[in-house]
């Protein structure tokens, strides 16, 4: 095993830099707070609630998680943002409507005190939007300048000893990674000669890597998954993750395929489809922002399933997913799934899933335990794609020629071994052949 890193302890104050001050960036913000000020428990945070199991079954070691590593303690996170939209953290969140009134009405003055940033914004790439809050700049690469300053600006006037930036704006349109993506020298030559194949999320990744910041991407939109970023920030020893935060049905379907794949069940047929009303759907509505989506959500099967080794299992698969902007249920997704599968001697069965969710409130602690980790990995001197946080991804960003794994649990397998080995304790096998069938413990 590669020998375990030396990870500094995490002193003073983590900024937490979100391009993208909507829904999910918003409930992020208010859950830290309300979290600080015992208003609400971090349900659905890692990083925040669970613990890790240490050593044999019979060694009874089993610690929260942030008291096994180093993680910076939510007291002291600082929150930043850029949005085209120049609404403040308790506008935004009253937009949103995914909290209650009186949860953001309690924090209205800490809200009111995140104010987004200029942000590097084209309508080009995320048409459904538009919004008077952005930077001017003769070239993509002046506005990447501006982003750094702000960054740098950020850093001094709050006082932080480390950054992050976690992606929480909207999903842009499909591009292809191509020869400008591929070195940092093509990259930069692009952003000065303002090239279409270099879209906002893609400068404020390139920002972020350049100021030695973790990045991390929660849309599906390539940004810092090309070539040149990924060897930039490797090089440079920063940390970075993508893509696409694994909430709603995705998050189902990663759950419940491993489950009948273990069980050797066929699966003929995958129908998903949602309706959801907020400015994500209302983004989501351009065919070029949801094909960006729809390669995000469709990968997920294939992977898991691995046809090719189960052709009598999955060799016809038909899977379909399908997005509908609805108005009236605003972030309060509405996510059906019909799975037809199959069983001993070929009998067909259905089974139907009605996910009543809510987008944000799954993918807020997404944020929280991402930027926590990043930061982790950062101290621990890990640069580059950080496989293990895949169980946080739709699709996952991989090292280079290796595939995305997407079934939850081996992500979260991964994930943990990851913690252990990095404090410096073994990785479980849960082979369990060492313990002594009488009751006592094999040394
Ligand atoms: N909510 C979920 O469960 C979930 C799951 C997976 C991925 N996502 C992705 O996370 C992102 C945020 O989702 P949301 O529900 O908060 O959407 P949202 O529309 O409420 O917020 C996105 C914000 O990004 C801003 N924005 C757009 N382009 C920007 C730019 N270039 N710079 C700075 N800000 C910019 C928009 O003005 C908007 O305020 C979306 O891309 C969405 O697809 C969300």
């Amino acid at each position: 095993m590669t020998d375990r890193p030396h990870v500094k302890p995490a002193e003073g104050r983590l900024g937490i830099l979100l391009p993208g001050f909507g829904a999910v960036a918003t409930t992020v913000v208010a859950g830290v707070e309300a979290a600080r000020k015992g208003l609400a428990k971090p349900i659905g945070s890692v990083t925040q609630m669970q613990t890790i199991r240490l050593g044999k079954r019979t060694d009874g070691r089993a610690p929260l998680i942030k008291d096994f590593v180093s993680l910076t303690p939510l007291e002291d996170i600082v929150f930043g943002a850029w949005d085209p939209i120049p609404d403040d953290g308790y506008e935004s969140a009253r937009v949103a409507g995914v909290l209650d009134r009186h949860h953001i009405d309690a924090m209205e003055d800490f809200l009111r005190s995140v104010k987004p940033m200029p942000a590097v914004f084209d309508k080009n790439y995320v048409r459904r939007l538009d919004g008077p809050n952005v930077k001017t700049g003769s070239s993509k690469f002046e506005l990447a300048q501006q982003l750094r300053e702000d960054i740098q600006r950020f850093k001094a006037e709050h006082d932080c000893a480390r950054l992050v930036m976690v992606w929480c704006g909207s999903t842009e349109i499909f591009l292809r990674p191509g020869a400008v993506h591929e070195t940092l020298e093509s990259f930069e030559a692009a952003m000065k000669a303002n090239d279409d194949a270099i879209a906002p999320s893609m400068i404020y990744a390139y920002a972020a890597i350049m100021e030695g910041v973790p990045y991390a991407n929660g849309a599906p939109n390539l940004s810092a998954d090309i070539p040149a970023l990924e060897k930039e920030a490797k090089k440079r020893g920063i940390p970075i993750g993508g893509k696409d935060f694994k909430t709603g049905q995705t998050l189902m379907k990663t759950i419940l395929a491993p489950g009948f794949k273990a069980r050797m069940l066929g699966i003929d047929g995958w129908f998903s489809t949602n309706i959801l009303g907020n400015r994500d759907g209302e983004v989501l509505d351009d065919p070029d922002s949801f094909k960006t989506k729809e390669e995000s959500k469709l990968s997920v099967l294939d992977n898991i399933l691995q046809p090719e080794m189960y052709p009598d299992l999955y060799g016809n698969l038909y899977h379909k997913v399908r997005i509908n902007y609805y108005p009236p249920r605003g972030d309060n997704k509405e996510g059906w799934d019909n799975i037809d599968i199959r069983g001993w001697m070929g009998y067909t069965m259905q089974i139907k899933v009605d996910f009543l969710c809510r987008d944000s409130i799954l993918a807020a602690p997404i944020v929280l335990d991402l930027a926590l980790f990043l930061d982790l990995a950062s101290r621990a001197g890990m640069g580059g794609v950080q496989e293990w946080l895949s169980f946080y991804f739709k699709s996952p960003q991989t090292l280079p020629g290796l595939y995305a794994e997407h079934d939850i649990f081996i992500q979260h397998r991964k994930l943990k071994n990851t913690l252990r080995w990095m404090g410096g304790e073994e990785p479980l096998t849960h082979l369990g052949q060492d313990y002594d069938p009488h009751g006592a413990e094999d040394e």
